[in-house]
């Protein structure tokens, strides 16, 4: 896996327009969130602008919901937002900013290829899980990787993001080496609408995939994505969401 510089704090406003909590991964987040006990703690890992820690925070007013993520602009953009989801400064390849055995879910969102030290993440993550808490990663495997629209339409995308992304199998193995056990892996997929509006978003480079597409590639793939519009077509978005535990016992509710 090879780190190519994304620049989040140059990308937030962009982003915060452009990105959006999806209900294909909303579903999958909250079917573990309804299993958790009043007042638990839920992490949001590389919150970005808070989407998802605000979904969540919507979907059930009775859980604690925090995110942190290494980007401040990020985060002031979170923090315009209304919500009951508290967003803090940390760096999920070191120390997380948070407590040992107190969190009942941790989970990270189109996160985990920007992180350089994977060992720390996960060791970090048990660290933090309470018995019987759950991580999860919501990433993309090579399939995803392959099939999904945004390689359809800007190809010279795939070659970066299959450098980007660390491999499944990896992420379990990494995962196991900190104690958390793979429980489940499931596709998470939707069809997103051709609107003008979604166009807009990838004429401002919503991924920061594209972000690292030469400007002739991209001003190519937005060709192809009108082509696509006009015969009516829809944007396949998938990612794969991988399920970690640990042992169960004792109460995941916050002190
Ligand atoms: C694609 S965005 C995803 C944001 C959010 N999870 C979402 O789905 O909307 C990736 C986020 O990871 C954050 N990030 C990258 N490296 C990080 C690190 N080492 N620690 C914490 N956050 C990191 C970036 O600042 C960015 O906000």
């Amino acid at each position: 896996m090879h780190a190519f510089p994304t620049d989040y704090d140059q990308y937030a406003a962009t982003y915060a327009w452009t990105r959006w909590a999806v209900p294909w991964v909303v579903a999958p987040l909250a079917r573990v969130v309804d299993g958790l006990p009043s007042g638990a703690a839920v992490l949001d890992v590389g919150c970005g602008t808070g989407n998802y820690a605000r979904a969540l925070s919507e979907h059930r007013a009775d859980i604690v919901c925090a995110g942190f993520d290494i980007s401040k602009p990020m985060l002031r953009e979170a923090a315009a937002r209304p919500s009951r989801a508290r967003f803090v400064v940390g760096d999920a390849s070191r120390a997380f900013p948070c407590r040992d055995r107190v969190v009942g879910l941790a989970f990270a969102v189109d996160v985990i290829h920007h992180i350089e030290r994977l060992a720390t993440f996960f060791v970090e993550a048990a660290r933090v899980l309470a018995p019987g808490g759950r991580l999860v990663l919501v990433t993309d495997s090579e399939d995803n990787l392959r099939r999904r629209s945004l390689t359809k339409f800007f190809p010279e995308i795939l070659p970066i993001e299959l450098q980007r992304y660390p491999p499944v199998a990896a992420l379990h193995e990494q995962a196991a080496a900190a104690g958390l056990r793979l429980l489940r892996q499931e596709r998470a997929e939707g069809r997103i609408p051709l609107s003008h509006e979604f166009l807009s978003k990838l004429a401002a480079k919503c991924s920061s995939a594209m972000r690292l597409l030469a400007p002739r590639d991209h001003a190519a793939g937005m060709l192809r994505v009108r082509e696509a519009q006009a015969r009516g077509e829809r944007w396949l978005s998938c990612y794969m969401v991988l399920h970690y535990g640990r042992e169960a016992g004792v109460s995941m509710a916050t002190p």
